[in-house]
């Protein structure tokens, strides 16, 4: 059971800067082992202060592939997009481009669009594919949490948390959400450094009980507690109940 290394801020604004500074100082150590870092990026609110102090930073931006943890299944031009947001708050700010930008597709066709974002992992990662093998390992992963207790788009009662085969999975619709597309918890749980980013009071309850022993199905972000490489959690005061 990993419970992580927790690292609180003052404020949501230092929560945003340490966040950005931590991330920048992980990248450029996974490149300066001559390797391309592979991250993975959480949607919502809680990051796009973090990623405008990101593009600001100096980084080998071309030796640097990004993901998307999860995604809202619409146009990027959507604003509910995951990929739009970063597009605005961080990529469309830089003056060098990543190696890649893959950000979740979008079409007739859900399904299709998790298997196509399987198939960049396969050749990104160079794997034999989903069910055979070894799992992609982001070299970093950033989660966020839900007031509901979710992480990635793997919401509590939905069954996407006991998919164990694929690596990206399609999440129908439901109440006031629109169906999306999310790394699966294997992948999730695979990777090499995992950051769990929240901040705000109403995440306080959410995280006591994601550090808990229970559910997954109750508390989907309890899977962070399978991480088999690094966990952090970087919380402000107010989200760490202090
Ligand atoms: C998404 C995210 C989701 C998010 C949490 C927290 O697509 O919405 O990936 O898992 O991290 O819902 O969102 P906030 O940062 O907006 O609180």
């Amino acid at each position: 059971m990993n419970l992580g290394q927790t690292l609180i801020a003052s404020s949501s604004d230092t929560l945003a800067h340490t966040a950005a500074h931590l991330v920048a100082s992980w990248i450029q150590e996974i490149v300066a082992q001559n390797r391309i870092a592979r991250i993975a990026l959480s949607g919502g609110s809680t990051p796009r202060a973090m990623n405008r102090i990101l593009a600001g930073l100096p980084l080998p931006w071309a030796s640097t592939e990004w993901f998307w943890v999860d995604d809202r299944f619409v146009e990027p031009q959507s604003p509910r997009s995951n990929l739009g947001a970063a597009r605005t708050d961080l990529f469309d700010r830089l003056t060098v481009s990543p190696q890649a930008i893959h950000g979740m597709p979008f079409g007739p066709d859900i399904q299709a669009c998790a298997s196509t974002y399987e198939e960049i992992l396969k050749k990104s990662f160079v794997l034999p594919g989903p069910g055979a093998g070894p799992l992609p390992a982001f070299d970093l992963l950033l989660l966020g949490v839900g007031d509901d207790g979710h992480t990635a788009s793997l919401f509590p009662g939905d069954p996407s948390i006991d998919e164990v085969n694929r690596w990206v999975i399609p999440v129908r619709e439901a109440e006031g959400r629109e169906a999306r597309l999310t790394l699966s918890r294997p992948v999730i749980t695979a990777a090499k450094r995992v950051v769990v980013l929240a901040q705000g009071a109403s995440k306080r309850e959410p995280l006591r009980r994601a550090r808990e022993q229970g559910s997954l199905h109750e508390i989907p972000s309890r899977l962070v507690q399978e991480v088999q490489g690094e966990l952090f959690w970087l919380l402000d005061t107010s989200a760490a109940g202090y």
